[in-house]
């Protein structure tokens, strides 16, 4: 197989844009109507997301040890969108012939066969990683909502029970569906560690025009039922290190740190942990009151709240997380955690390794494409 091939002609066929998953869906769905129903009424999130992930496999396709453990993931985190080992030349079908149709002259007898054969292999991975899930876990696991708080008009905190053990690593966060939006999962962070009674906070914010965040946020109410995905993400405490810690947080970014942080409260002999939280205002620090509080009860912990548009007041700093981060010292013996909207976690960690942290003491998760 021709792997350079492969990648120069994704690349060219990319630059058409969303006209390319245009013309994937629709050949997809004129083809096996019965599919439709599977995806969500509208697809704009989905379009760009099973590209970029073709993109990434792509690009990493002479790469195999980081590239199997992705594509074992998708295969199996398809289980809860219903799909089966039969759907998968239906799609190897439409995305041939997307391919054809925008690389027009280029297109090539061999292209063809190696375009059958990558996918035929990526679809082999996933149905088998898949199958192999399934003797495992559930697809998907019910869950309760049993406390539902709104901290500010945009901002809730939410506490749900599941009806069977979701084993998860603190950092951790699963794709949820809520009724009211089928087919529309969206992730949210588990905001504690492992509880022996199966409950899980998550912290949400309401994105302005978003479908699934203001129905948790201003609709839910306990005793509504969600359906939540496996537990995903390598956002996770690293215990073997021993280094201390530095948490930065942005806004509901707070959510899987506070795992991490409950994570760390419970080792005997807790590192130094600095938690940094941020948000553009003083109300946007929706969860300081609590996190006060543990820092009183944990002289290892240090809580520092930041606010970058309203006047500091109090203990808050002033400025952006990637500024405050800074002046607040030398982070160069830490394993940071950094977590929040695309520009707050890039700001941060290029902060970061201009004082001297190495990337691979940075872990991060954006809550957002870039
Ligand atoms: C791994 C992961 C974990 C996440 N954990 C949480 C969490 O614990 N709490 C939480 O509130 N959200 C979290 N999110 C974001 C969440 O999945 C949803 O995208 C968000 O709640 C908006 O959902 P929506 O359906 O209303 O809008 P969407 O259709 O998801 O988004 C609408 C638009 O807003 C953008 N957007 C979404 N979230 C943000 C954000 N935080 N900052 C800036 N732009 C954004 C999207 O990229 C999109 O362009 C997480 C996302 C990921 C990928
Ligand atoms: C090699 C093949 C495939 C790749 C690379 C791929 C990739 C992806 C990705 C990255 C997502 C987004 C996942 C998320 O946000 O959690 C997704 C969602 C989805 N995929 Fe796939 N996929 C593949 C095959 C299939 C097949 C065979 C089907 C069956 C018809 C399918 C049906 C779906 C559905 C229904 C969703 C959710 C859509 C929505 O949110 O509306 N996928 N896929």
């Amino acid at each position: 197989m021709d792997a350079q091939g492969l990648k120069d002609n994704f690349a060219q066929v990319a630059q058409h844009g969303d006209a390319v998953a245009l013309f994937f869906y629709s050949d997809l769905f004129l083809r096996n109507p019965g599919l439709r129903e599977m995806f969500s009424i509208g697809m704009s999130h989905q379009r760009d997301r099973l590209l970029s992930a073709l993109g990434r496999i792509v690009a990493q396709v002479d790469n195999l040890p980081e590239l199997v453990p992705f594509v074992r993931q998708l295969g199996a985190d398809h289980r809860k969108f219903g799909v089966e080992a039969l759907h998968y030349p239906e799609v190897g079908q439409s995305l041939v012939a997307t391919l054809r149709y925008f690389s027009g002259a280029a297109w090539t007898e061999a292209l063809a066969r190696d375009w059958t054969d990558a996918y035929t292999l990526l679809a082999k991975v996933m149905v088998e990683a898949a199958e192999e899930d399934a003797k495992q876990r559930p697809a998907w696991w019910n869950a309760r909502v049993i406390a539902h708080e709104r901290r500010r008009f945009d901002l809730a905190v939410m506490r749900l029970v599941t009806d069977r053990p979701l084993p998860f690593q603190a950092g951790q966060s699963v794709a949820v569906e809520v009724p009211a939006r089928p087919r529309m999962w969206r992730y949210y962070s588990m905001a504690n560690a492992p509880r022996p009674d199966n409950t899980l906070d998550f912290h949400v914010r309401l994105i302005d025009g978003g479908p699934v965040s203001p129905v948790l946020v201003r609709a839910a109410v306990p005793g509504d039922w969600l359906k939540l995905g496996p537990p995903v993400g390598t956002m996770t405490f690293d215990e073997r290190s021993g280094r201390d810690v530095l948490l930065v947080a942005g806004s509901t970014g707070l959510a899987p740190l506070k795992a991490i942080l409950e994570r760390i409260a419970l080792s005997p002999a807790p590192p130094r942990v600095h938690l940094f939280f941020g948000a553009r205002t003083t109300d946007g620090l929706y969860d300081l009151d609590d996190l006060t509080k543990r820092a009183a009860g944990s002289p290892w912990l240090t809580v520092v709240p930041a606010v970058s548009d309203d006047r500091a007041e109090g203990t808050a700093e002033q400025g952006v997380l990637a500024d405050v981060v800074a002046r607040h010292g030398l982070w160069r013996d830490h394993d940071a955690y950094v977590c929040g909207s695309p520009a707050m976690v890039d700001a941060t960690t290029e902060s970061l390794v201009r004082l001297g942290l190495g990337t691979d003491r940075i872990r991060s998760d954006k809550f957002a494409d870039a």
